[in-house]
């Protein structure tokens, strides 16, 4: 299943066969493309792997055997590389459902790499905020809840675990009103408590829709539809519970709105047990009905890239094969405009040089599969990346740039040196490539010189990754010094040397261009602004 070195553009057969010859928009109308964000054990993988279930892409859940005893499942690409010592790269899921391809973008689970997450957001057109009924909202939801609201993507939620003890579902509505500021509006409502799943109500035809669970989950959950007589007669008093729940949250304006989801402004709810595989296929009508497809894109211009313009496509993430042995090294673009055709050969808009786009392929958990085109919405992973950098810009014909990936203020500093000086071409080209792919970002002023420049990371693990990746794939083991700065504020030129003068500063330049001041902590960004009442000291929040 490892493409052929040199590259071919393969994706998973799930919907090599809904390519037909319809036009780009229509293609794009039918493109749902979105990622998953929650707090790690909210059950991100579990519901992964249960929606690529119900969209048939795979047949049983957990179909893929890791380390014995433990069931794994196809979203767990990372967890699965390091069990199995084989290279496994992928960026998203694509799976057909109904007249629909949706497009499930990965992100990782780890709070310290949470400017990859950020990166990409960038590229989807929803979001899933999925939350343990138990637990309600954790701290990495909000996290990245903010960084949806901050960039006006909807927002469904999921509240999973509902097989298992936990809160109150009329708390859990307030707790999602009251930190989100989102009005949530539950499309279905649980019948019984959490630990007692029997079904939902949908409450947008009183229906019950009743579970029956299957053995452990590993297949499509049966469910069948009943009518509320029906229900009331089966379920008694646990029925009418619901039922009253549900006219309660109706008469406190928490119905679903098509325009005030897509705004930003509500949410709408289901109720799930991943697990069981209860609520799943609700959460795929749901994006197929109500999730919005790719809308025109804004350049750095401002203009607006139409959907049906020549393709264009951004990078929004950077992989590298774990496998040493195979460089394989994959730019993930997410295509914006027109028609992706394996082959063509587009314009890198930071360069203006030609790409080809021949070498390109895409990963579904391990399998790969040729095909010839994509669409907006899609995303294709380019083999031979290496000239491309995070955030860059892909155009055929009509020339277009989009505006570049925000990046995360940095919270932790570390002086990276080659271990061996004599390899100091591998150090440089290893460093250099970190940093296109923003693995890491990588600071360096006159005064460190090259040879020991400055890695800022927001998270410290990927220092650990960027150690791990100079000593194995670029031949270059290093070491790390860490430095006690704690936050990054930027500066412009003229206040350089004057900041450099104040006692633990340090400004460096960042390989954006932006120069960054480095404080130890904020008393000294303070003192800074009292010794120079105008000096410019901006954070470098992501925009
Ligand atoms: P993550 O990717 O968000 O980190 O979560 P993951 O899917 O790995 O799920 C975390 C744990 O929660 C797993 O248990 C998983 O089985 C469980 N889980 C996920 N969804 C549900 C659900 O709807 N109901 C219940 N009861 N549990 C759920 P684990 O203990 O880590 O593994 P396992 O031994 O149970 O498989």
């Amino acid at each position: 299943d490892r493409p052929d070195s040199r590259g071919v553009l393969v994706q998973h057969g799930a919907t090599s066969s809904a390519i037909h010859d319809d036009g780009v928009l229509a293609q794009a109308a039918r493109r749902r493309s979105f990622a998953v964000i929650s707090h790690p054990d909210a059950g991100k993988s579990t519901l992964t792997e249960a929606l690529a279930l119900h969209a048939h892409a795979i047949t049983e859940a957990g179909h893929i055997n890791g380390k014995s005893g433990r069931r794994h499942t196809v979203s767990d690409w990372m967890e699965m590389e390091q069990a199995r010592g084989i290279s496994i790269t992928s960026a998203s899921l694509q799976f057909s459902y109904r007249d629909t391809v949706i497009n499930l973008l990965d992100t990782p689970g780890h709070a310290d790499f949470s400017e990859d997450t950020y990166r990409v957001l960038s590229a989807v057109d929803a979001a899933v905020m999925l939350v343990d009924a138990a637990k309600g909202l954790e701290a990495q939801t909000m996290k990245l809840f903010a960084v949806c609201k901050h960039r006006g993507i909807p927002l469904i939620t999921v509240v999973n675990k509902w097989d298992r003890p936990g809160l109150d579902a009329l708390a859990l509505m307030d707790e999602i009103s009251e930190r989100t500021g989102l009005t949530p509006t539950p499309l279905t409502w649980p019948v019984g408590v959490a630990g007692d799943f029997r079904g939902v109500v949908d409450r947008a035809t009183g229906e019950y829709v009743r579970f029956t669970p299957s053995a452990g989950g590993a297949h499509i959950a049966p469910q069948e539809t009943l009518d509320a007589d029906a229900a009331a007669a089966l379920e008694g008093d646990v029925w009418t519970t619901a039922v009253e729940e549900s006219d309660l949250l109706g008469a406190s304006g928490a119905d679903h709105d098509l325009e005030s989801f897509l705004a930003g402004v509500s949410t709408p709810v289901l109720f799930a047990s991943a697990v069981r595989n209860f609520g799943v296929h609700a959460l795929l009508d749901v994006l197929v009905d109500l999730a919005p497809s790719p809308s025109p894109r804004a350049a750095v211009d401002g203009t607006l890239r139409a959907i049906d313009d020549p393709f264009s496509a951004f990078v929004f993430k950077m992989q590298a094969g774990m496998d040493t042995s195979h460089r394989d090294r994959l730019a993930f673009i997410r295509v914006c405009s027109g028609l992706f055709e394996r082959g063509m050969v587009a314009t890198l808009a930071r360069t203006g040089r030609p790409f080809a786009t021949k070498y390109a392929q895409q990963a579904f958990g391990r399998e790969r599969t040729v095909i010839d085109s994509a669409y907006p919405g899609d995303v294709v992973g380019l083999v031979n990346g290496s000239d491309l950098r995070v955030g860059d810009t892909l155009f055929l014909d009509k020339p277009v740039e989009y505006p570049p990936l925000p990046t995360f203020a940095p919270e932790h500093f570390a002086v990276v040196r080659a271990k061996d000086a004599g390899k100091y071409k591998q150090f440089r080209k290893g460093i250099a490539q970190l940093e296109a792919e923003g693995v890491v970002q990588v600071l360096r002023s006159d005064l460190r010189g090259d040879q020991a420049p400055v890695l800022a990371a927001v998270g410290p693990m990927q220092f650990e990754v960027a150690e791990h990746r100079m000593a194995t794939e670029f031949n270059s083991p290093v070491s790390l010094e860490r430095l006690s700065y704690t936050l990054a504020m930027k500066t412009t030129r003229e206040w350089t040397a004057a900041l450099n003068a104040e006692r633990g500063v340090e400004v460096l330049l960042r390989g954006d261009g932006e120069l960054l001041a480095l404080f130890a902590d904020r008393w000294r960004v303070a003192s800074s602004r009292r010794n120079h009442p105008t000096v410019v000291l901006e954070p470098p929040v992501a925009a």
